[in-house]
């Protein structure tokens, strides 16, 4: 085998940028068979009860309008494996947005005329969507989301705590937020023989075949699911959604190709949502900063069909040193859309709360809030007892500051004034854990000498084409143009979603393994490849379910300067500066994309990502992009991201770590403590909105 370059880490551009921008890369409402018709969804305009009756006659009389879908005539399904799946089954209203209704057309605009046509009648209940630190309903579940323990205690907190000469005790809160990625939640499904196929827009196709195999008691094999482009998910398409099984249940009951799109205005309601926190932090330190007791307790709601808890006391059991340490979760079942999993759960929520009691326990101290991260960087991973498989956490704080300008910082707030910009800059760690789920890959060599990958992989926008690719040709030795790689179907070997910041991980490493398996075999062989060349293949059921005797998750460091309008109380953020340690980069041009894309997110997170829920109505207040408010280009001016080399051998082949998700983690903390430095008022809830600071600029 030829000496081929050094493949994975090169900036290689991702392979279906062309067919992106030119349009011609297809998307799940993008496939439109002969016959196909089109479905509006209908939701609930209550919060709690019952739909009592459902008038179609005016929505069938519109010219193009086929049907209207009900609980009363829909296809019964099977019970789901998720509850949010089990919809058009009964008269039950769990919260405002469900879909009790499907309007089934020859256009997207007749089906639309048809919903705002359609009489729906309620009986109420009372609701209750509010969720406050003293709810009655609180109670402490098995699990948060992840299966993380909901408990963790170790030491004694409260004595700790009590005998530490210096105490933070802050309370920080976060509403509700929204993934919104850019292409909604769509579906076009359709039954031939028995045969369900459905392009759906999903993280992993193969847990949507799975979803619809069992509500539509099918055998696995009968159902083909395609998520060949997919523009963003955010962690909304992680899971299967409604759009999928209504689809399928239209076709079912028209004998057409159903196409379902859910706009943009009911995503909100049916993708899940970061569900809101109330986080209290305590800290006890010494006087030379060294942490006696960590406590972080969160308070946070669910629906009532589902419990989902997002985890955000979690990286508190990885983060710093302390003997004594209290983490909890507690939630209440409330009249409110199913939460799930959005941007880094659990650290994103969970490290704003805790970054941000650091910088005030640095201010509490009078000192510098880097060397406060440095001196309780612990050994070991506090909550397990276990080594770190690495842990970069000081490298990237120390190169962060070198590259951010740190040193010889005023740590006075509101010290630096530019006309009337107030300036100032804020530090946060970041960290998320190394996941890694089981896979499957087969690896091709044609007689031609070019090679072919497939692997049901999922490309969110992502560029997992082009690192697989990568990862394929330097196993096989070969150049990265001779592979073709096939992703994105149920038809190929078995694969888990792009989430949890492991799809890379996962696929990668059955693809090294099948690449690695078929390199052997060519070793092994003299003289032309047979006319069907060779096939091998790779599946890590046994690597990736061997326990790790090491802690492993990728560390960072996020450093901002922002400029608070002294007058209006808005912050712009001037610069924000990302150092992380995340094993071996892949491919450093997509990585740089996805690092600083994270960042992007903790800046709306920071700035201008909130959703209230009305009390009286019980819905989301902000319904589209016009409320709620993502960052636009105008907003990110000036983000870097940076990388430390890491030599991890505890990983996987090829030695990564995720990046989906920790560009995102710590992000928002270290704005709002560079607000805090740029004006001395220390907001504790999200959005760092005008209004919020106008009170402290007065
Ligand atoms: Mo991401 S929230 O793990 O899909």
């Amino acid at each position: 085998m030829s000496h081929a370059p050094q493949l994975t880490g090169a900036p290689v551009v991702r392979r279906e940028a062309r067919d992106k921008v030119t349009g011609t890369a297809r998307y799940a409402a993008e496939h439109t068979p002969p016959g196909t018709l089109y479905a509006w969804p209908v939701p609930a305009t209550i919060a709690a009860g019952r739909v009592t009756a459902v008038r179609a006659v005016d929505a069938l009389a519109v010219p193009g309008v086929h049907t209207v879908l009900t609980h009363d005539n829909a296809p019964r399904l099977a019970e789901p494996d998720d509850p949010i799946l089990a919809v058009l089954q009964n008269d039950r209203v769990p919260h405002h947005g469900w879909p009790i209704a499907l309007v089934v057309a020859e256009s997207p605009e007749a089906a639309r005329t048809g919903a705002g046509r359609l009489l729906v009648e309620y009986e109420s209940d009372e609701h209750d969507v509010t969720l406050t630190e003293d709810h009655p309903g609180l109670y402490t579940p098995e699990e948060a989301n992840g299966g993380f323990p909901a408990v963790r205690r170790r030491g004694d907190f409260e004595r700790s705590f009590a005998a530490a000469p210096v105490q933070i005790d802050a309370t920080y809160r976060m509403s509700s937020l929204h993934n919104h990625p850019m292409e909604p939640h769509a579906a076009t499904a359709w039954w031939e023989d028995g045969h369900l196929t459905v392009h759906d827009s999903s993280q992993g196709s193969n847990a949507v075949r799975k979803s619809l195999a069992r509500v539509f008691g099918l055998d696995p094999g009968r159902v083909t699911v395609v998520s060949e482009h997919v523009g963003g998910g955010f962690g909304s398409k992680g899971t299967t959604r409604p759009q999928p099984v209504l689809a399928a249940m239209a076709a079912r009951h028209t004998g057409h190709p159903v196409k379902t799109v859910f706009p943009r205005a009911q995503l909100a309601e049916v993708v899940g949502h970061r569900a809101p926190t109330i986080q209290r932090v305590r800290l006890g330190a010494d006087l030379d900063g060294t942490l006696h007791a960590v406590s972080q307790e969160i308070v946070t709601h669910t629906s009532t069909i589902k419990e989902f808890v997002e985890q955000a006391a979690v990286p508190a059991r990885t983060m710093y040193g302390s003997p004594a340490s209290t983490t909890t979760h507690r939630v209440a079942a409330l009249d409110v859309p199913s939460p799930s999993w959005m941007r880094a759960p659990g650290e994103a929520s969970g490290m704003y709360a805790l970054e941000s009691a650091m910088d005030e326990l640095a201010c509490a101290l009078g000192m510098d809030p880097v060397e406060l991260r440095l001196r309780n960087d612990p050994a070991t991973e506090p909550d397990s007892g276990r080594p770190f498989s690495s842990r970069g956490l000081a490298a990237c704080l120390r190169e962060g500051a070198a590259r951010f300008g740190w040193q010889g910082r005023d740590p006075r707030p509101a010290a630096r004034q530019e006309g009337r910009w107030l300036l100032g800059t804020g530090v946060a760690s970041a960290t998320y854990p190394v996941l890694v789920s089981r896979s499957s890959a087969r690896a091709h060599a044609a007689a031609d000498g070019t090679f072919r990958i497939e692997v049901n992989a999922t490309d969110i926008g992502t560029g997992a084409r082009t690192v697989l690719a990568q990862i394929a040709a330097s196993a096989l030795g070969v150049d990265v143009e001779s592979v073709e790689v096939r992703i994105g179907s149920t038809d190929l070997p078995t694969a888990p979603l792009a989430g949890g910041s492991s799809g890379t991980a996962s696929w990668g490493w059955a693809v090294h393994k099948a690449a690695t398996a078929l390199a052997d075999r060519l070793a092994g062989h003299r003289g032309p490849l047979p006319a069907e060349g060779f096939t091998a293949t790779g599946d890590t059921e046994e690597e990736t379910a061997a326990d790790s005797p090491y802690a492993r998750h990728a560390f960072g460091a996020h450093f901002a300067e922002t400029a608070v309008d002294s007058v209006t109380g808005e912050v712009r953020v001037r610069r924000l500066l990302g150092v992380y340690a995340a094993g071996k980069i892949l491919n450093a041009r997509t990585a740089r994309s996805q690092f600083t894309g994270g960042m992007v997110m903790g800046l709306g997170m920071a700035l201008t990502e909130g959703a209230a829920i009305d009390p009286v109505f019980g819905d989301f207040t902000a319904k589209d992009l016009a409320s709620y408010h993502v960052p636009v280009n105008a907003d990110a001016l000036d983000i870097q991201a940076h990388w430390i080399e890491e030599d991890d051998r505890h990983l996987n082949p090829m030695g990564s770590k995720g990046i989906g998700e920790i560009g995102i983690v710590g992000t928002a903390a270290a704005i709002g403590n560079a607000v805090r430095h740029a004006t001395g008022a220390r907001l504790r809830e999200l959005p760092l909105t005008p209004d919020r600071l106008l009170p402290y600029l007065l």
